[in-house]
């Protein structure tokens, strides 16, 4: 079966043509991060308009790519929550324009889903059940997913997301949007003990990044410390916090394989930290950079997933800014 993903949530207008039984045919993403980079992060209004101009292109581009026909496609999958709002409206509108023209189901597909499943498109002996943890802008959730794709929330961040952190703390080394590759960079030539930053709320499951957050901006205005060093031990103190819950709660769960997905995951110190970190027969999964951060083959991929559920956009279906828990 040929599905057509697309994804609209965010910054990034993605889109791609998945094959059942040969794996992904095309993958186009257009990036809008050099013009959001501007305001110093995402505006909505601009990244509704943006994936408007996109998506037309990126259809026909993939179509290409992958040799099809639109008739050729069987089950349109798109992002329909969580993520900005109207982002979500323009993907949604477009998948289901293009579904009713072409007279296919089109599937809502859980961005967050969508970026753990992301994790089996590479790992062909990577099945759940698993501990999932994902790290975006707007995510730091760990979920338990069980033998029947069941996807259960049991820890968040009860503040910023990780990744929201790493743009802050970026922001406030001037380091531009978005933060996380660039205090990555900076962090390489600092050192991680230097500066010390407390672990948030060590003995419970939830995270909190908002007190690391400050206490960096308390650091930094001491004015005693490089910004290497306030990177390298910003990166070091959210790399332990991730890495210490995550790995507990897969302990307490019984659960021997544990992904670990979204933008933040791109980062190397953190897949180091996660991979030392492993005892023998424990197993840390990361998609590649490319399948971390937002793109249409793990939409089109999770819409695979999910397709024997059979749970299809009606017309009136639409998109959710907030995840449904
Ligand atoms: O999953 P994603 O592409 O978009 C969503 O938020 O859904 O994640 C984007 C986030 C941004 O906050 C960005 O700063 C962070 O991922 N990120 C990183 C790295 N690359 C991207 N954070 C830390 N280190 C990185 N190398
Ligand atoms: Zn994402």
């Amino acid at each position: 079966m040929l599905f057509l993903g697309i994804e609209t949530s965010c910054d990034e207008t993605s889109m791609a043509v998945l094959d059942t039984a040969e794996g992904v045919l095309s993958t186009h993403t257009a990036s809008q991060a050099d013009i959001h980079n501007l305001f110093g992060g995402v505006v909505p209004e601009v990244a509704s308009r943006n994936h408007i101009l996109k998506l037309e292109p990126l259809y026909e581009k993939c179509l290409a790519d992958a040799s099809i026909r639109p008739s050729d496609l069987d089950v349109i999958g798109v992002t329909n929550a969580p993520g900005l709002i109207g982002a979500l409206f323009v993907g949604v509108g477009f998948a289901k324009g293009l579904g009713y023209g072409l007279k296919i189901p089109v599937m809502p597909v859980n961005h967050l889903s969508a970026h753990i499943l992301a994790a089996e498109l590479e790992h062909k002996e990577l099945k759940p059940p698993y501990l999932a943890l994902i790290i975006s802008g707007g995510h730091t959730h760990i979920y338990d997913v069980d033998a029947a794709l069941n996807f259960r929330l049991v820890a968040k961040t009860v503040d910023d997301a990780a990744g929201e952190s790493f743009d802050k703390v970026a922001k406030m080394l001037d380091l531009g949007y978005p933060g996380g590759p660039a205090i990555e960079k900076l962090a390489k030539s600092g050192r991680g003990d230097a500066v010390p930053l407390p672990l948030a709320m060590k003995k419970e499951d939830n995270f909190s990044f908002s007190g690391l957050k400050t206490a960096v901006l308390n650091s930094l205005n001491k004015g005693i410390y490089t910004k290497e060093d306030l990177a390298a031990s910003f990166q070091r103190t959210a790399a332990e916090t991730l890495v210490l819950k995550t790995m507990r709660i897969a302990r307490r769960l019984k659960r021997h394989n544990v992904v670990v997905s979204g933008g933040v995951a791109c980062n190397g110190y953190i897949r180091e930290t996660f991979r030392n970190s492993c005892k023998k027969g424990e197993h840390v999964y990361f998609p590649s950079f490319r399948l971390c951060t937002d793109n249409g083959d793990m939409i089109a991929y999770a819409a695979s997933r999910f397709y024997s559920r059979r749970r299809f956009f009606s017309l009136e279906g639409t998109a959710y800014d907030t995840q449904p828990e």
